[in-house]
């Protein structure tokens, strides 16, 4: 199987040589072939987000390797990246990020557009993918008219605008009731049955052990922990 994400020895750490120096990653290993679905877990303030914030691409790393598609990123030009970024890699975040005064259906063409996606083309992979997140009656309604599980629901749709391989999700549940995050963690598990790769961190233990491996961050380093069925 294709590895999409290979990480070696990452070390990130912020306010390199002041006094403030705090080394958040301290040596993370981590390989994710296609189709794999891996939970995130660990303490507030362990480095989740950095983690995923580097895989991303937003963040350079201080040390080691981050690959994407066989792509090194601290190699890759500033126009090279924000390709990756956007044509590979699809983000979710705990707190949903729509745009309020854009219909569901808008929420996931815009970054279409930005791809050169545009006009029936756009609105018809639009509509595939809202229905394909179960919200086939919902595409012309305002964030504010839908539920926290059904603003997710656009937000997922909105990342596989792209079609990436690559889906990074920090704390996708975290404002949602738990029968809701369910529904959501299944349909990651979905998408990775389909072929894509996610990377989710959670707060949930519940909700992580739906993943096929969790990993804990702590002190720097990532464990995996023993899934108990
Ligand atoms: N831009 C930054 N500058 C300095 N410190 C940061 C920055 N971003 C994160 N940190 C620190 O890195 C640590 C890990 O943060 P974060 O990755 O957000 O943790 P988590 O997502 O696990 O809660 C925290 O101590 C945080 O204060
Ligand atoms: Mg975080």
């Amino acid at each position: 199987m294709e590895t999409v994400l290979e990480v070696t020895d990452l070390h990130k750490s912020f306010n390199l040589g002041k006094v403030n120096q705090v080394d958040v990653l301290q040596g993370i290993d981590l390989s994710m072939k296609k189709g794999d679905f891996f939970a995130l877990m660990g303490p507030s303030g362990s480095g989740k987000s950095t983690l995923l914030n580097i895989v991303g691409g937003l963040i350079p790393q201080t040390s080691g390797q981050v690959k994407v598609l066989g792509s090194e990123l601290s190699s890759l030009s500033d126009n090279m990246l924000s390709e990756l970024r956007g044509k590979h890699i699809g983000w979710v975040f705990q707190s949903f990020g729509l745009i309020e005064n854009l219909t569901a259906l808008e929420n996931v063409i815009v970054p279409m557009n930005l791809q050169g996606i545009i006009g029936e083309d756009a609105e018809r992979r639009a509509g595939e993918l809202l229905e394909r997140v179960g919200l086939a009656d919902r595409v012309d309604h305002y964030p504010d008219d839908l539920s926290g599980g059904q603003q997710q629901r656009v937000a997922i749709a909105r990342a596989l605008s792209n079609d990436p391989e690559l889906i990074l999700a920090d704390e996708p549940t975290g404002n949602l009731d738990t029968a809701t995050g369910i529904g959501i963690i299944k349909l990651f598990e979905e998408l990775a049955q389909e072929g894509k790769t996610v990377l989710m961190v959670s707060h949930d233990v519940k909700l992580a052990h739906a993943a096929h491996q969790v990993f804990i961050l702590q002190r720097g380093r990532l464990i995996e922990e023993e899934i108990v069925v």
